[in-house]
């Protein structure tokens, strides 16, 4: 569901489409012309550059050194590409960190990280936040007026490369001031948090600690007040670089490249502050992990239903994937198609990382469009093939949008409590909702994610796979919204803890106003580990449906109709319901049923709600639309002929209703 205020969305930076990540540092200054010929042969219009050159802008401490940027700046330009600046504070420098060795973050087990990585910064630090204000403030100043840059992405990833955030003394201060601000007493803190428990009550705020490692166990109240708190210091962290672009260039636009289901920050949160959100792209994983475009898919949906609206994908994958081991080299043609999937699902401009391979540090096996020899190859003329083709089409399509009527329930709270006990220890957060994603991906339709507490009418469908902690206005709005006459679904541990992480215990699960909508109670469940059980349509009692995974909730009817029933366990008892509430109706899903099981039961109700479920012979179909203007993309990522596409074929057809 597009947000009606924001129909066509104007660009940006109207006709930047194609951009590469330069890094002229890493190159003689002799070769940037080359580099820059070759950018414009392949249709390059502009180049992220800066976010990791902390020390060549500042090679001593007040020393800033912008001549060689410049430079690179301007020989870009002279071939019609334009410049988007990294802010370098991912990359803290070593004369910094002597000085304030305290900015390198203390893990949960108080070690200290190390210089030589990157991100080795703790982001509460003050020495580290005031060398941040004055480089960030240097380089507004000298690149306001500069006319061949366009704009600013914060700092690099953030969240990324911390395992913990920081423990340190300053991060904890923070915290205790942020709680403060929360809970208003210790009193209340120590009634959300439970503190009786094991003797953890608190005189005073200042008694409070990260939590870091213990002899035994956590409190689960505290460990997301925590990452709520570190996520709230992200976006703060942020907001102080924003704000001094804000102030000093106001002719540039403000992005930040995100990491679609990483789970440090709220990035819904971190959204807000920029103009439109960006996003690193890498179909084939990190290392090894195979290519599945389905979750391919939900990465960009995921990323577009941040901030509800188009976005820049700031890093496409160029080539193979490696550090230290490497993934497999993408096939002819995987390249071009993964950057039109992007497109497909609402970037309006893609740039590929990076431009070459690099021959030095950590990423020398990390593959650019140019191999390490700097000689255009395969990679090269696939991209730029692909570039002339799609350049005409990004122009048009700029600032439409898919639109969704589907939505999945996508929240950190939940992400964050599940991380913290996820009970089955193969429960992850993510995987659930991609579970489900899968189901729509496969038929076609398009899916928004959305957070807690967004209005849901436009929206036919809503799946809230895991909703785990329950806020009783949460709880009101799916009650209202299938009152109303929509269709929800909800899934297996609904309703069990409440916003502060803490069970609900007034009525059986999934508590009184979930069990009304859903016309059931849950009087025992069953943690199935790595256990399977039987499932059956309830419907036919012939048909064998297959199996449930993760979870067994035990149902005791009160209204709603089996949808699918256990085989051979819990006395053949509900597994999965339907409940007819007000003009609509609400189903539950007290285990993880397998795909194909999902597919058989619900792609009937698909088709019943009028979402046109389209398998499309195994082609992947999506359209973005702006007001009657309309195109299909059709997108083949088979290694064989299909739908009438070569293989790793695609086509964009405007079809204007
Ligand atoms: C991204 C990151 C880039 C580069 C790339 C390859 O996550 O933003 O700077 O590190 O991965 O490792």
């Amino acid at each position: 569901m597009s947000d009606p205020t924001r129909e066509t969305v104007t660009a940006p930076a109207p006709g930047l489409h194609i951009g590469v990540d330069y890094y002229p540092e890493h190159w003689p200054e002799s070769r940037w012309p080359r580099d820059a010929g070759l950018m414009a042969g392949m249709g390059v219009d502009f180049a992220r550059m800066g976010e990791f050159a902390w020390h060549r802008f500042e090679p001593r401490e007040g020393d800033y050194d912008f001549a060689w940027m410049d430079r690179a700046i301007e020989i870009l330009a002279a071939h019609g590409i334009r410049t988007i600046l990294g802010t370098p504070s991912a990359a803290p420098p070593a004369w910094l960190i002597r000085k304030h060795p305290e900015i390198l973050p203390l893990d949960s087990q108080g070690r200290r990280a190390g210089f030589g990585g990157r991100h080795h910064d703790c982001q509460s630090n003050p020495a580290y936040r005031r060398s941040i204000r004055r480089l960030v403030t240097a380089m507004a100043r000298h690149y306001r007026d500069n006319p061949h840059v366009v704009g600013w992405q914060i700092d690099n990833e953030l969240g990324n490369s911390h395992d913990d955030l920081c423990f340190c003394r300053s991060c904890v201060h923070t915290f205790q001031g942020w709680l403060e601000e929360k809970y208003g007493s210790v009193e209340a803190l120590n009634e959300a948090w439970g503190t009786a428990f094991w003797s953890q009550t608190y005189n005073s705020f200042t008694e409070i600690d990260a939590p870091r490692h213990t002899v035994a166990g956590k409190n689960p109240s505290q460990e997301l007040d925590w990452k709520r708190f570190c996520s709230d210091l992200i976006v703060d962290f942020q907001r102080l670089q924003v704000d001094i672009l804000r102030r000093e260039c106001p002719r540039h636009f403000i992005t930040h490249n995100l990491m679609s289901f990483a789970e440090k920050v709220n990035y819904y949160d971190l959204a807000r502050d920029l103009d439109f959100v960006s996003h690193d792209q890498y179909p084939s994983g990190f290392y090894l992990s195979g290519i599945d475009p389905a979750r391919s898919a939900a990465q960009l949906d995921v990323v577009r239903s941040f901030a509800g609206r188009p976005f820049w994908i700031m890093e496409q994958q160029a080539g193979a994937s490696g550090w230290g081991v490497m993934g497999r080299t993408p096939e002819p043609g995987q390249l071009a198609l993964w950057a039109t999937q992007a497109v497909a699902h609402g970037a309006d401009a893609v740039c590929f990382f990076r431009w070459r391979t690099c021959t030095v540090g950590t990423e020398q096996y990390w593959h650019g469009i140019l191999p390490h020899h700097g000689e255009p190859g395969r990679r090269y003329a696939e991209l730029a093939a692909w570039a002339r083709a799609i350049r005409p089409q990004l122009a048009e399509l700029a600032g439409s949008m898919p639109e969704a009527r589907v939505a999945i329930v996508y929240d950190y709270d939940q992400y964050w409590a599940l991380r913290i006990q996820p009970q089955n220890q193969a429960l992850r957060y993510v995987d659930e909702l991609q579970h489900w994603y899968r189901l729509f991906h496969e038929q076609n339709i398009t899916v928004d994610f959305i957070p807690e507490g967004r209005r849901l009418d436009g929206y036919c469908l809503v799946v809230a796979p895991l909703q785990y902690l329950m806020r009783p206005g949460q709880e009101r709005l799916y009650c209202d919204y299938v009152s109303g006459g929509g269709h929800l679904i909800l899934g297996y541990r609904a309703g069990v803890k409440d916003d502060s992480n803490r069970v609900r215990a007034g009525a059986p699960l999934p508590g009184a106003l979930l069990g009304g909508l859903l016309g059931l109670r849950i009087h025992d469940y069953d943690c199935l580990q790595d256990a399977a059980v039987g499932l059956r349509a309830a419907e036919d009692e012939a048909v064998p449906a297959g199996t449930g995974t993760i979870w067994a909730d035990w149902i005791e009817l009160d209204g709603a109709h089996p949808l699918l029933r256990y085989d051979g366990y819990n006395d053949d008892g509900p597994a999965a319901t339907v409940h007819e509430y007000g003009a609509g109706r609400a189903c539950y899903f007290g285990t993880r049923p397998d795909h194909a099981t999902l597919a058989r039961l619900l792609v009937p109700l698909l088709t019943e709600l009028g979402l046109a479920p389209d398998p499309a012979s195994g082609l992947e179909v999506i359209e973005r639309t702006a007001g009657t203007a309309r195109w299909r993309f059709r997108l083949n990522h088979g290694s064989a002929p299909q739908g009438g596409l070569p293989p790793y074929g695609y086509d964009i057809t405007r079809l204007d209703s």
